[in-house]
């Protein structure tokens, strides 16, 4: 895991040195989603998620926080990001105050694993259950900070045909993800968990094109970003940006979104 994160903390810093102090969450972006297709994805866990003002939401796996200063404030709702590293945590709620989001947004550190207290309304989850295998223990976690009837949403990776030793171990080794499941196998285990009206989407070849468009834009700049940056963390990002776009057109690996709600 923190192979994986290690040179993005220093490029943010590199990339936050050029910005005002008082930031815009436009400023930030996309500098602070870890997830892909940016707010459009949001804006689809807000609506599937009937987010209102009054709902408590809570981000798992937020990141620097890109996810819940947005969420918070289209919708104005306030919005608690769970995130596990210590060093993504402290930078998601340093932006939050050059945003003047404080109020709003909260962030705490730990482990999804380990649970938290309190009960929200709805909870989403952007690319970050692909890190856990422990789905047991997890959708019981998941389950139990939501209040009955409340709400979920998950953007995850999942095998859609078997992935090979290669991709296994690139997925392993650069992406920071042990195993995948297969989508039934996912939906049985928020069955397992109290999980019900469960609807999905395959958004896999959305994702091939991203991670793609991805990829060829950060080598469009990459001379740019080698002088700023330098060569080490410039080969770090063109090297797991790479290995993702192939890992999708490869086809073995999909992508999901999931959504549904606690059953009372
Ligand atoms: C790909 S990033 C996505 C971040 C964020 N959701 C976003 O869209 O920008 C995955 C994040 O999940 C966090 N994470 C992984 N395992 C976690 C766990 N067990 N509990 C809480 N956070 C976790 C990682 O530290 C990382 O910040």
């Amino acid at each position: 895991m923190t192979r994986m994160y290690q040179y993005r903390l220093p490029f943010l810093r590199g990339e936050l040195a050029d910005l005002p102090e008082r930031l815009t969450l436009k400023d930030l972006m996309p500098l602070d989603h870890y997830h892909y297709c940016g707010t459009a994805a949001i804006d689809l866990a807000i609506e599937r998620l009937k987010v209102t003002p009054e709902s408590q939401i809570l981000d798992i796996g937020a990141g620097v926080g890109g996810t819940a200063r947005y969420l918070a404030q289209r919708v104005g709702c306030p919005v608690t990001g769970l995130e596990l590293q210590p060093q993504l945590c402290q930078m998601a709620g340093e932006l939050t105050e050059r945003t003047g989001l404080s109020e709003r947004v909260k962030f705490i550190q730990g482990d999804i694993l380990e649970g938290i207290t309190g009960q929200f309304d709805a909870w989403l989850s952007l690319l970050v259950f692909l890190h856990i295998p422990e789905r047991k223990t997890l959708f019981s976690q998941c389950a139990a900070v939501l209040k009955p009837g409340g709400r979920f949403y998950i953007e995850d990776y999942v095998q859609l045909q078997p992935l090979n030793p290669k991709e296994q171990g690139t997925l392993a080794q650069m992406v920071a993800c042990p195993e995948l499941p297969f989508i039934p196998a996912y939906q049985q285990h928020l069955e397992q968990a109290g999980f019900g009206h469960i609807a999905w989407e395959n958004v896999t070849p959305l994702w091939q094109d991203w991670v793609q468009q991805r990829l060829m834009q950060f080598q469009h700049k990459q001379e740019h970003y080698r002088q700023k940056h330098g060569d080490d963390l410039v080969q770090s990002y063109l090297n797991f940006y790479q290995a993702v776009a192939d890992l999708f057109s490869g086809g073995n690996l999909g992508g999901v979104r999931m959504w549904g709600q606690l059953l009372p």
